[in-house]
């Protein structure tokens, strides 16, 4: 494609905060430390985390850089920045997670495929289109056009389930050159429906923060898709079809499907589940490591909740005792300002900080975990839910702490 390149070595990556954790180097796989993760609610594009299965795609001549509309459609288009630009732009607050998120965990109970990651392969960006509302010091700004608006360019109207041609899935296919695909593009899709749902908030982002996204997150184009597991949200943007049935790339065919843990490696048959799209509710402790220290006396347990769908955060409870006994914690989007699930003034595709003090005895087993407003709660235990690929660890997040001479 003219103006964008997906180099095939990793000779042009581009330069990353020190801080971050490195999974993986080549394809480069990080994640920010947990005190970095709640540092603040919009997450700083340094912290985010970066999720790629290939060298990063150089873009060397913006002007020529385009993306094509085509497949089960009427009229086919090409789209450059200037186009894209040309429609009204929103800004919407979503968490991204990768379905991986805390997949080391869940890989000490029974050997998972894929990368390690802690509890930050998660990050929250804000779109939002009411930024007069927001302390703007505080946020950090993804913006673009909405997916919805871009189909109409093509002539499908907004909430079309099937084209006339016949076409029920959005593809988004990318530049970048991936093993899985055997050198080929990454790409997913996502149901018509959903695309063309200006409420679903699917967003073509050429912005973070304000600025033009970094290359690791998409420079110049990726696609973001709140409440759905970060898998969808294909970066580096090179064309856009509208097909019949869904993606039959590997990441929607062959990857992020969750099993039962009764599948194995030798047993598997991946036609016979569907994949992934909207994430599970999650929460994680961020204020303590797995294993610490800390002093006698009070101490804030903190962290996130969220979940998929655009489901909002009902209650999260913490334990100190491994479970038995719970008391809830005050959540917040905004400092000083209670959070109410399905409040107006609340972000709906976004995560919660969660905070609850405690005193804690010689030794305990903290516990944290989330109700949705749909009233999903995590499960209790990493064995229920394991499954061969490691995804969609939502298990009952447990740090077990010890009174000393305090690391905290
Ligand atoms: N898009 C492309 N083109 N290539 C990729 O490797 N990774 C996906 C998604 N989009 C990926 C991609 C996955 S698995 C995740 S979790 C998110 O991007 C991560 O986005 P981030 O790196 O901006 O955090």
């Amino acid at each position: 494609m003219p103006g964008i390149k997906g180099p095939s070595d990793y000779s042009r990556e581009p330069r990353r905060h020190p801080s971050l954790k490195i999974n993986a180097k080549e394809p480069f796989n990080a994640e920010p430390t947990r005190s970095d993760l709640i540092s603040s609610y919009v997450t700083p594009v340094d912290f985010f985390y970066k999720r790629n299965h290939g060298p990063i795609p150089v873009v060397d001549d913006i002007e020529r850089y385009s993306i094509s509309l085509r497949g089960l459609v009427e009229n086919s288009k090409e789209l450059f920045m200037k186009d894209i630009w040309k429609l009204p732009k929103y800004t919407v607050t979503a968490t991204l997670q990768c379905a991986g998120n805390r997949r080391t965990a869940m890989s000490k109970s029974r050997t998972v495929r894929g990368v390690g990651w802690d509890i930050s392969a998660i990050g929250n960006e804000n779109l939002r289109n009411r930024l007069d509302r927001m302390e703007k010091s505080q946020i950090a700004v993804w913006g673009g056009a909405k997916l919805a608006d871009v189909l109409k360019l093509v002539g499908i109207p907004y909430l079309t389930s099937i084209t006339q041609s016949g076409g029920k899935h959005v593809e988004f296919v990318s530049i970048d050159k991936c093993k899985e695909e055997k050198g080929g593009p990454y790409k997913a899709s996502i149901p018509l429906n959903q695309a063309t749902n200006p409420e679903a908030d699917v967003l073509l982002a050429y912005e973070m923060n304000g600025e033009p996204l970094n290359r690791d997150h998409g420079y110049p184009l990726r696609v973001v898709v709140p409440g759905v597991i970060g898998a969808r949200s294909v970066k580096w943007l090179d064309s856009i079809n509208i097909i019949a049935e869904e993606c039959q790339g590997f990441f929607m065919q062959k990857d992020y499907k969750m099993f039962p843990p009764t599948v194995n490696w030798d047993n598997i048959n991946w036609s016979t589940r569907r994949p992934q799209m909207d994430f599970p509710v999650q929460s994680a402790i961020c204020s303590l490591e797995d294993v610490c220290v800390v002093k006698h006396g009070k101490i804030t347990i903190k962290g996130y909740a969220v979940s998929g769908g655009g489901r909002g955060i009902e209650r999260v409870d913490v334990s100190i005792d491994g479970g038995k006994s719970w008391v809830e914690a005050t959540r917040y989007q905004r400092i000083g300002i209670p959070y109410i699930a399905d409040d107006s003034g609340s972000d709906k595709w976004a995560w919660v900080f969660f905070e609850a003090e405690a005193n804690i005895p010689q030794s305990a087993e903290i516990v944290a975990k989330a109700v949705d407003i749909a009233a999903n709660v995590q499960p209790e235990s990493i064995d229920s839910i394991w499954n061969l690929r490691g995804i969609l660890n939502t298990s009952w997040h447990r740090v077990q702490v010890r009174v000393g001479q305090a690391n905290l």
